[in-house]
């Protein structure tokens, strides 16, 4: 693999495949790493014998399960899972995350939360000393479309920055709809936090808001991969 980015991407996702994944329920995250650690779950599926159920976060989860004949479960049939992979746009040291960069925040966060384990992968460009460093657009927050101007005022007037509401781009006019029917506002907060937690809360608390993609105290493990071949490992 020639792309550097690519290649950190895979070498996360495959060694966090291997170092946790036992027989059992899965959770599915979403993005571009995610592929390889499905990719990876497929390969020992067909070579070891592994007997896993995966849960998707996502369409796209759901489909990569798909494409690679993985066994496909819920959360209905399935609440607890022992343990969920998933790609962050943003991690600091504490492993507080910003995730949300797909879309799919709301689900990911549900199966984060149903997992014994929480993993995180992702390439060298995501590890960050606090957050915003690294990841320029915000703070994705799943909204209900009727309220995302009233939610969007809120936001700026209690807790500052300045918010997007996220566009499809040039394939479709208007909003990106979120696997929910909702709108994504991609939050951008002012100067650097380190009440993660409280501002978690408190965008949560602003009626018409169904999630936001800070993930406070849910991930155990993040691997990194580097450009230099290594994957760096943080708890
Ligand atoms: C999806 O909504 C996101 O939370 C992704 O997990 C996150 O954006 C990381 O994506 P990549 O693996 O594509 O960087």
């Amino acid at each position: 693999m020639t792309d550097p980015v690519e290649g950190a991407k895979k070498l996360a996702a495959y060694k966090a495949v291997d170092n946790h994944v036992v027989n059992g329920v899965i959770g599915i995250g979403s993005g571009s790493t995610v592929v390889y650690a499905v990719e990876r779950l497929a390969q020992r599926v067909r070579e070891e014998g592994l007997e896993v159920i995966c849960v998707p976060s996502s369409f796209q989860a759901k489909q990569l399960i798909i494409q690679h004949g993985l066994k496909l479960g819920d959360l209905e049939m399935h609440p607890e899972l022992i343990v969920t992979i998933d790609g962050a746009d943003e991690s600091d040291k504490d492993l507080t995350l910003i995730k949300g960069g797909g879309g799919c925040l709301t689900q990911e966060k549900i199966l984060a939360s149903c997992a014994e384990q929480f993993i995180v992968i992702a390439d060298y460009r995501k590890a960050s000393n606090n957050l915003g460093e690294q990841w320029s657009r915000g703070i994705p927050i799943e909204v209900i479309p009727s309220a995302y101007r009233v939610v969007y005022q809120k936001i700026e007037k209690t807790l500052g920055g300045k918010s997007e509401l996220r566009m499809s781009g040039s394939s479709k006019a208007g909003p990106v709809v979120t696997d929910n029917g909702n709108f994504i506002l991609d939050w951008k907060f002012d100067g650097l936090k380190n009440n993660w937690r409280e501002v978690e809360t408190q965008l949560n608390m602003i009626p018409g808001v169904v999630e936001n993609g800070l993930f406070v105290n849910m991930a155990c493990k993040a691997y990194f991969g580097m450009s230099d071949g290594s994957v760096m490992e943080q708890t």
